[in-house]
C-alpha cells in the first residue's frame, strides 16, 4: 500500500508521543529524526514492535541526523512535524532560547527545503508561532504550507477544564483560544458553548475567569508537576489531530498559528506574522484563516498578543540576518 509519509524531526518527549499516536492511528508511515545518536532509531523500533497489538501496519523508522545526509530520508514526506529544539535552562534568558531555537529551525528548515519541498510543515518548537515565522523565512515555502501548534493544545485544555467543571462530555464542548501561544493567549469566551448553549449561561464570571486562567497557565501547571520537562501527551494528541486533518483532507477547523496575509480578512490590522486563529486545515495546509469580530475588551487583548508576537518576529529577522 502506498501510505502517506509523515516525518517527525525531534524524537524527544513530544516527537515520540506524536509519532506513536500517528502510528497507532495508522495515518501513514512515520519517520523519526533526531540529532542524538541512537534515540530516533531505538524509539522508532520500539514503537514498531508494538504495532501488532494496534493492528497497525504503519512503518516506523528512525534516523540520526548527526550525519546530515540522514535528512535525505525526508524525501517524499507529505507532512513534516518539527518539535526539535532546546528547553530553557537555568540562567538562560527567553531571548537566548529564542536565538538557539531559531538556529535549530534554520538547520532543520534548510533540510526540509532540500529534501521535502512539497511537504506541509507543522512547527511545534516553542514559541511555536514565532518558530513558524522563522521556518517560513528559512524555507521560503508559501506561508499556508506552514502552521504552528498553539490553539489546538490550548483549546483542548480549555475544553477539558470546562468538561471537568460542568460534568459534561468533552465532545459537546466547543471552545477556542486565539492569539500567541503564551501567557497572553486569549481563551475566547463569547464563542464557547456546551451543546450550543453559551458557557456564560452555565457558569459564573468568577468560574469562567478561573478556567481561563488555568488554561493560560496550563503548560506551567504540568511543568510544576514534572519538574524536569514539559507536557507531551496533550501536545502529541493535538498535533495528531492537525496532521490527520492534512493527510485526510478533513478540513477541520482547529485554532493554530497561521500566517496573516490579509487574504482572509484584516484581523484588525495584524499582518505579516504567524498567530493563533481558527483555521481550516486540509491537504494544502492552511486553507482559510477565520477573521473574528472583537468587542472593545477582546480587541485590546488581541492587540496586546499581536504586539508581543510582532516583537519576537522582529528578533527572528535580526537573528536570521
Ligand atoms: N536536530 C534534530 N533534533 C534536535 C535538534 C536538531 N538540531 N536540536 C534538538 N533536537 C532534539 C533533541 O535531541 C531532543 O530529542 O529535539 C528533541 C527535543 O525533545 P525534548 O527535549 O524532550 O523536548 P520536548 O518536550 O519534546 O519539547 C520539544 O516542543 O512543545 C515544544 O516547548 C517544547 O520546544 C519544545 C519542543
Amino acid at each position: 500500500m502506498n501510505r502517506p509519509k509523515i516525518s517527525v524531526i525531534g524524537a524527544g518527549n513530544v516527537g515520540a508521543s506524536v509519532a506513536q499516536f500517528l502510528a497507532a492511528k495508522e495515518l501513514g508511515d512515520v519517520y523519526l529524526f533526531d540529532i542524538v545518536e541512537g534515540v530516533p532509531e531505538g524509539k522508532a523500533l520500539d514503537m514498531y514492535e508494538g504495532n501488532p497489538h494496534w493492528g497497525s501496519d504503519s512503518h516506523v523508522a528512525g534516523f540520526n541526523t548527526k550525519d546530515e545526509s540522514a535528512y535525505s530520508n525526508l524525501s517524499g514526506s507529505d507532512v513534516v512535524v518539527v518539535p526539535a529544539g532546546l528547553a530553557r535552562k537555568p540562567g538562560m534568558s527567553r531571548d537566548d532560547l529564542l536565538a538557539k531555537n531559531v538556529d535549530v529551525i534554520k538547520g532543520v528548515g534548510l533540510n526540509i527545503k532540500k529534501y521535502a519541498p512539497n511537504a506541509i510543515i507543522v512547527v511545534v518548537t516553542n514559541p511555536a508561532d514565532i518558530m513558524a515565522y522563522a521556518m517560513q523565512k528559512v524555507t521560503g515555502f508559501s506561508p499556508e504550507k506552514i502552521m504552528g501548534l498553539g490553539g489546538a493544545l490550548d483549546s483542548a485544555r480549555f475544553r477539558a477544564f470546562l468538561s471537568m467543571e460542568l460534568g459534561v462530555s468533552v465532545q459537546d464542548i466547543n471552545a477556542f483560544v486565539i492569539g500567541g501561544h503564551g501567557d497572553d493567549m486569549v481563551p475566547f469566551i463569547r464563542y464557547s458553548s456546551v451543546g450550543g448553549i453559551p458557557i456564560t449561561k452555565l457558569l459564573s464570571k468568577e468560574k469562567i475567569d478561573q478556567i481561563v486562567n488555568r488554561t493560560r497557565m496550563g503548560g506551567g501547571e504540568i511543568v510544576n508537576f514534572l519538574k524536569t520537562g514539559s507536557a507531551y501527551y496533550a501536545p502529541g494528541i493535538s498535533i495528531t489531530a492537525m496532521v490527520e486533518s492534512i493527510i485526510q483532507d478533513k478540513k477541520r477547523i482547529i485554532p493554530s498559528a497561521a500566517f496573516l496575509s490579509g487574504a482572509h480578512g484584516k484581523h484588525y490590522g495584524a499582518s505579516g506574522i504567524y498567530i493563533g486563529l481558527p483555521i481550516r486545515i486540509g491537504s494544502k495546509g492552511v486553507e482559510h484563516v477565520y477573521d473574528i469580530d472583537f468587542t472593545d475588551e477582546e480587541l485590546s487583548l488581541w492587540k496586546k498578543t499581536v504586539e508581543s508576537v510582532k516583537e519576537n518576529c522582529n528578533k527572528v529577522d535580526a537573528f536570521l540576518k
